[in-house]
């Protein structure tokens, strides 16, 4: 990891249309999942710049309280809207179905959410039966709910929470003895039901799809909605005029973490070929403040 203490972090004056359409996207995770959104956002949207805000020091957010999801949400979407960004990508199940509604109240740049593919899933299975694996929160979540009730009628999803999965992404494990028996626990139940199909409700997931495709071979189809956020986020800035120039040439997105960021910068530079510097960011919340000089332990 490498800092660079020099890069402004205060907001730019009133923007004219077109320093509005350079400003950046901003892009969140609770930690380093949301890098498999960034890898589809800068491959498809080459002349974007791209911020990127990892909330390391208090992931995973699935084993935290509704509360502390959207007090930490709503704090690094604020501080992301705060260094310019044009436009927010909550690359979170998670925080998406705990807090965006929240997000969305309070500020009022374009905001865009993540949630399981459920529907696409659907659309795929022939033998009816799809896993779903998620955090605990988004599956217990109102909008998790409403997915399966809009799009799940004649589909039966089986739905695994991902206890440790998170926790091995964020140590850069993306394929130990131990977690590839964690992966087994998950998805051998759902191939003895007869699943033909597996959603990944968790940005997190997608580093894990060579260690999945290792247990399951073709017998799932694995659905990452990665790429129609990507096509998402493009439609909403066509639509508002906020699209950056082609050619812009932005170079490297630029990476924040509350942690240290070693573990950004190693999964960065290895799964997704960008090598570029970290930078420490201190964002402190309502539920984090007073804390804030001593790393939060999570709940047992
Ligand atoms: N990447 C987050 C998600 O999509 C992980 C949540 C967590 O930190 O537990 O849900």
């Amino acid at each position: 990891m490498s800092t660079n203490p020099s890069l402004p972090l205060s907001a730019p004056a009133a923007s004219s249309p077109s320093t509005l359409n350079r400003a950046p996207i901003g892009i969140f995770d609770s930690g380093l999942g949301g890098l498999s959104v960034l890898r589809a956002v800068h491959a498809h949207l080459p002349d974007e710049a791209i911020l990127y805000a990892a909330d390391s020091r208090y992931a995973p957010y699935g084993e935290r309280d509704d509360d502390f999801i959207g007090d930490r949400t709503l704090a690094i979407c604020e501080w992301l809207a705060a260094q310019g960004a044009k436009a927010l990508v909550v690359a979170c199940n998670t925080a998406t179905a705990q807090s965006i509604a929240l997000v969305r109240e309070r500020l009022s740049i374009p905001l865009i959410g993540v949630e399981p593919g459920i529907k696409p899933a659907a659309l795929r299975s022939t033998s009816r039966v799809a896993g779903v694996l998620a955090t605990q929160v988004t599956l217990r979540s109102a909008r998790f709910q409403d997915l399966l009730n809009r799009y799940a009628a004649d589909c039966r999803f089986l739905c695994q929470p991902g206890h440790g999965l998170v926790q091995a992404i964020e140590r850069c494990d993306v394929g130990s003895d131990a977690l590839r028996a964690l992966l087994v626990g998950y998805l051998q139940p759902m191939l003895d039901a007869g699943a033909d199909t597996l959603v990944l409700g968790c940005t997190h997931y997608p580093f894990l799809d060579a260690t999945i495709r290792d247990i399951v071979g073709d017998r799932l189809a694995l659905i990452d909605t990665s790429v129609a956020i990507a096509r998402q986020l493009e439609r909403v800035l066509e639509q508002r005029n906020l699209r950056a120039a082609p050619g812009s040439a932005p170079g490297l997105p630029r990476f924040f973490s509350t942690s240290d960021g070693a573990h950004l910068h190693q999964l960065a530079a290895t799964l997704l070929h960008l090598d570029a510097p970290v930078q420490h960011v201190s964002i402190p919340s309502r539920r984090t403040s007073a804390s804030d000089s001593q790393p939060d332990s999570l709940p047992a």
